[in-house]
């Protein structure tokens, strides 16, 4: 039997969130997110990331990369392309049923997306509702059109989200071809390459991290709803004889966390109750390969920093399930305008390979030694999460003013962090500090991401770091010269420690990988 995982604990204060557009603010500001093309007054839904956002980013997707297939013999990784041959998204479904239900307005011609626009005028639920019950809500709570006012907004056919392009010179029906609105499909695609080459046996996952696009018909809420945005997703594939087989689940037995159940939405509740995953299989309220990927991506967030009190888990309801799902959870974060998806995990069965076998005519089975079978496997769970959301939610959890400071500490996980460490010269008009810090600067960065700073008082320099989310400072003063040694002073206590200058780059591995606390350097 498994052993059993010990489950992280958030130990940071709850202060105040911000709103998503003081956030996005925040981001400008300390050069985490641009919007794109500012200067030409910008583009809905797209988006640039700064020095510090471009860091903080690379760190979550190799964290990512790191604890889902580095440190796992059942998963391996591709990149496939972005534009992939349109019968891929014939065969997947995309073509017909990826859609939003758009309302348009009789007299100006806006379009809106129909659900948001009634969640946020008539404040009303619209999980799994279709067209026609859409228009009712429309008219029964008088919702106008949000740029010219009147009551003129009707139902319009359903929109297609997917980008489309045109490959090579030509531009008939022939060259049309579509930007990838999720990273999965490509998975599907090659399955059986990967599986052969990579020897691949069941049960096995496929990850893949790369770009999505979405023509959102109302982007909105900062980086939440983009039209390009980036996915980290598995495919894990599980013998069909087998999907109640999971070997690893024990591993999460007593792990806890905030459950919504359909059948608690059904009763009209909108309130989780906690629940330990041994509770929830013993109900047969989810399958056990289903329950591991939910818990293995909720101790995921919790482990580099997010809050447990911020995540819960919520199953679809039956109207709102995609067109390939079986079962489906989405891992819900509490952002400033409520519980929302932060990442949706599919039971998909066998419903994709099926598909592409059919559309392609190829062989896309699976030779089981045991039976010397051929067999379709079942997707079993399909973690699928933005980057871009990830990236909001590690800010938000991270996020504090301090009072005491009088200044804004960024909490953030060293691994995360998107500088490490910082070096200061005491004071800048001091040649022989500057030259000492300096070389340590040269040391330093060959193994960490470090910034070198002499401008201002150090009060000044540090609060710049604690912005930032920079755990570590170095400052080299005239005790350094004579004692060859430094000040490291940590970001989240402010507490302060000498340690000598040989040691320094042991010192902060140490302390940035998490195997040792700033309490042990005294
Ligand atoms: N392959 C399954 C799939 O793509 P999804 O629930 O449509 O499922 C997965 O998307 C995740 O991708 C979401 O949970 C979210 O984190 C992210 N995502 C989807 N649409 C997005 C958008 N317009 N902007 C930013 N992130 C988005």
């Amino acid at each position: 039997m498994a052993e059993e995982r010990k489950q992280p604990q958030t130990k940071q204060p709850q202060p105040k969130k911000l709103t998503i557009d003081e956030m996005a603010t925040f981001c400008k500001r300390k050069g985490f997110v641009y919007q794109n093309s500012e200067i030409y007054g910008g583009m809905s839904g797209f988006f640039d990331y700064g020095p510090l956002g471009v860091e903080l980013k690379n760190n979550i997707k190799h964290e990512w990369w790191k604890a889902h297939v580095q440190s796992r013999q059942d998963v391996v990784g591709i990149d496939g392309s972005i534009i992939t041959h349109p019968k891929v998204w014939e065969a997947s479904g995309h073509v017909a049923n990826f859609t939003d239900i758009m309302a348009k307005c009789g007299k100006c011609g806006n379009s809106v997306r129909a659900d948001h626009i009634v969640e946020d005028k008539a404040k009303v639920s619209t999980t799994g509702l279709y067209a026609p019950q859409l228009q009712e809500l429309i008219f029964k709570h008088k919702v106008k059109c949000p740029r010219c006012g009147t009551d003129a907004l009707k139902i319009a056919q359903p929109f297609n989200l997917m980008f489309k392009t045109t490959v090579g010179p030509s531009e008939g029906k022939e060259a049309e071809a579509y930007l990838r609105p999720e990273t999965a499909q490509l998975i599907f695609a090659n399955f059986k390459l990967v599986q052969e080459n990579a020897r691949m046996k069941l049960p096995f996952g496929i990850a893949q991290i790369g770009k999505a696009f979405r023509n959102e018909i109302s982007p909105r809420d900062f980086l939440f709803r983009c039209r390009e945005f980036e996915q980290m997703e598995i495919e894990y594939f599980v013998h069909p004889h087998k999907v109640e087989n999971c070997p690893y689940v024990d591993e999460f037995s007593s792990y806890e966390i905030n459950v919504l159940t359909s059948e608690m939405q059904k009763k009209g509740g909108s309130e989780h109750k906690k629940m330990k995953i041994k509770e929830m299989l013993d109900k047969k309220l989810i399958l056990p390969w289903h329950a591991y990927w939910l818990a293995f991506e909720h101790n995921w967030f919790v482990g580099l920093g997010a809050k447990s009190e911020n995540l819960r888990i919520r199953q679809h309801v039956k109207e709102e399930k995609s067109h390939y799902a079986t079962d489906t959870w989405d891992l819900e974060y509490n952002f400033p305008f409520g519980w929302k998806e932060l990442e949706g995990i599919s039971n998909r069965s066998d419903y994709d390979l099926q598909q592409h076998i059919k559309a392609s005519g190829k062989d896309l089975g699976y030779f089981d030694p045991e039976t010397s079978a051929k067999v379709v496997p079942h997707v079993v769970a399909e973690p699928s999460l933005g980057v871009d959301r990830t990236f909001l939610v590690f800010l938000f959890d991270a996020y504090e003013y301090d009072s005491k400071r009088e200044n804004i500490v960024l909490h953030l996980n060293p691994k995360l962090a998107p500088i490490k460490v910082a070096v200061f010269p005491l004071l800048s008009n001091k040649e022989e500090l500057v030259t000492a810090a300096k070389k340590i600067y040269d040391e330093l960065k060959e193994d960490f991401s470090c910034l070198y700073d002499e401008a201002g008082s150090i009060g000044k320099r540090y609060a710049r770091m604690d912005e930032a989310g920079t755990p570590f400072c170095v400052t080299i003063d005239f005790d350094s010269l004579a004692k060859h040694d430094v000040t490291i002073r940590d970001r989240d206590s402010t507490k302060q420690a000498r340690v000598k200058i040989k040691e320094l780059p042991n010192i902060l591995w140490q302390l940035l990988s998490g195997k040792i606390d700033f309490g042990n350097l005294h």
